[in-house]
């Protein structure tokens, strides 16, 4: 049995975990800690499964990394600047693996590799991304994550900037600007997590849609990302897609 700890045990993510690993029958439960609960439990898991909030997560990673707990990191947040944060911090501590996934959805991940691909092809490239009203960042993790992947393959196919002839905008009205994309993040009751990829060209635009409808559409890969933990090597790995075999 592979013993698991959670962190954010109380969150909507964090409660969803918790059902899924203890139903999954091969993982043990062995911690389930949120803001306030000691963290000396979760010295006994083989793997920590952090849900807490961007704030919170880097103190948690260096908890685990001194204690020698391998982690799985679902929490949002993770810019180049924090990568390059986690990497100095796993120099300490080389024994440790983590792996940050910006998003646990299998049509995600998919929809992550789509645009990738298609980004070369397309002039334009925009991100619109909605989420629940609870959701306390933005843009997501997964938007971010989309914009790095088509600013890279936009880099290498020498693509300059997406045309806009914006001389006058009110502050927020074309997105935020994430290595060169445009993301526009929704906000509004009854949504989950969703996001469109709109690439345009000459004449034709192609969108690439995600709908995430039920947070159980996220545990599939958490569970693969705690059993797949172990095969990945030391260091700071990010995505499911090697696990997947995308990468
Ligand atoms: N990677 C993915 O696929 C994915 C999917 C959904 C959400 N997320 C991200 O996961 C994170 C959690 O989302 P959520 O909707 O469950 O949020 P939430 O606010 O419902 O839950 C967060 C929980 O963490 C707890 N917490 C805060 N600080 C803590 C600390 N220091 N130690 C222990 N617990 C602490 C809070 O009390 C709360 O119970 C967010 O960053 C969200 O963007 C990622």
């Amino acid at each position: 049995m592979i013993k698991v700890g959670v962190l954010g045990a109380k969150g909507r993510m964090g409660t969803e975990v918790c059902r899924a690993v203890t139903g999954s029958g091969d993982m043990d439960l062995t911690a389930a800690v949120d803001i306030g609960d000691p963290r000396d439990q979760l010295a006994l898991a083989a793997v920590v499964v952090d849900f807490t909030s961007p704030g919170a997560v880097m103190d948690n990673l260096r908890w685990c990394a001194a204690h020698g707990r391998n982690m799985v990191i679902g929490t949002s947040g993770f810019d180049e600047e924090r990568l390059a944060a986690v990497r100095l911090s796993l120099g300490e501590a080389p024994e440790i693996t983590v792996l940050v996934v910006p998003n646990f959805s299998i049509g995600a991940v998919l929809m992550m590799r789509f645009a990738a691909q298609a980004a070369s092809f397309f002039e334009s490239a925009e991100i619109v991304e909605l989420h629940h009203a609870g959701k306390v960042d933005a843009p997501s993790g997964t938007a971010a994550r989309t914009a790095s992947l088509i600013a890279a393959a936009r880099s290498a196919a020498g693509l300059g900037p997406a045309p806009d002839a914006t001389t006058t905008a009110l502050a927020g009205a074309r997105g935020a600007d994430v290595v060169g994309v445009r993301v526009h993040a929704v906000r509004l009751a009854g949504l989950v997590a969703h996001q469109e990829v709109l690439l345009g060209g000459h004449g034709e635009v192609l969108t690439i849609r995600h709908d995430s409808l039920d947070r159980s559409s996220f545990m599939p890969g958490v569970l693969a990302a705690i059993r797949g933990i172990p095969a990945l090597p030391p260091g700071l790995t990010v995505g499911l897609d090697t696990m997947l075999g995308l990468a």
